[in-house]
């Protein structure tokens, strides 16, 4: 890459991530399905997901391999939220919720293994694979539920 046009991209990248770190304040608009009491059993439990989501997105984009590999460890590792018994507030949650949960524990450990590979290809792929989760679980979180 020649060098002026190696800067000018090296200047989109930094404006988009300072528009991304704007926008990592944002919480997550409340469902007016989801009763108090399970936001309150959620609590912080989903903090801290915006700012790890940049620090990996940063680490993928520049092939940064053992830090791809540390951070998709750590969201493999993270605790998890049982699945509820019938008295607990975590009830109106859908239990697609806790499969998505479960599922991106597996796509994340694949993005780690990826890395630990230094395969480039398969990091695109799996860190890819690894969102579609975050935004499935996002999307049965907001959604109300189905009829059965
Ligand atoms: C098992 C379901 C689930 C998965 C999987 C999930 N999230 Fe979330 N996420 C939530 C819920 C529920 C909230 C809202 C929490 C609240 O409002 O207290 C949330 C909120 C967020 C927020 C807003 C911050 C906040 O506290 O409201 C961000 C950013 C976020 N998630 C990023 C991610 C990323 C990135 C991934 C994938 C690496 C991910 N989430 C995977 C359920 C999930």
């Amino acid at each position: 890459m020649r060098s002026a046009s190696k800067k000018a991209h090296l200047i989109a990248l930094i404006a988009t991530l300072l528009v991304g770190a704007a926008s990592v304040e944002k919480r997550m608009r409340k469902p007016p399905h989801i009763p108090a009491e399970t936001m309150k059993a959620l609590g912080e439990r989903m903090n801290g997901h915006g700012l790890a989501m940049m620090g990996l997105s940063l680490a993928v984009v520049l092939l940064e391999y053992d830090g791809v590999q540390k951070m998709a460890e750590g969201i493999v590792t993270e605790p998890k939220l049982k699945r509820p018994a019938t008295s607990d507030p975590l009830r109106s949650l859908p239990p697609r919720f806790f499969e998505l949960q479960d599922e991106l524990s597996v796509r994340a450990q694949a993005l780690a293994d990826a890395a630990k590979k230094k395969n480039d290809a398969e990091i695109g792929a799996a860190y890819a694979r690894m969102i579609e989760a975050c935004v499935a679980c996002h999307s049965a979180y907001l959604a109300p539920a189905k009829p059965q």
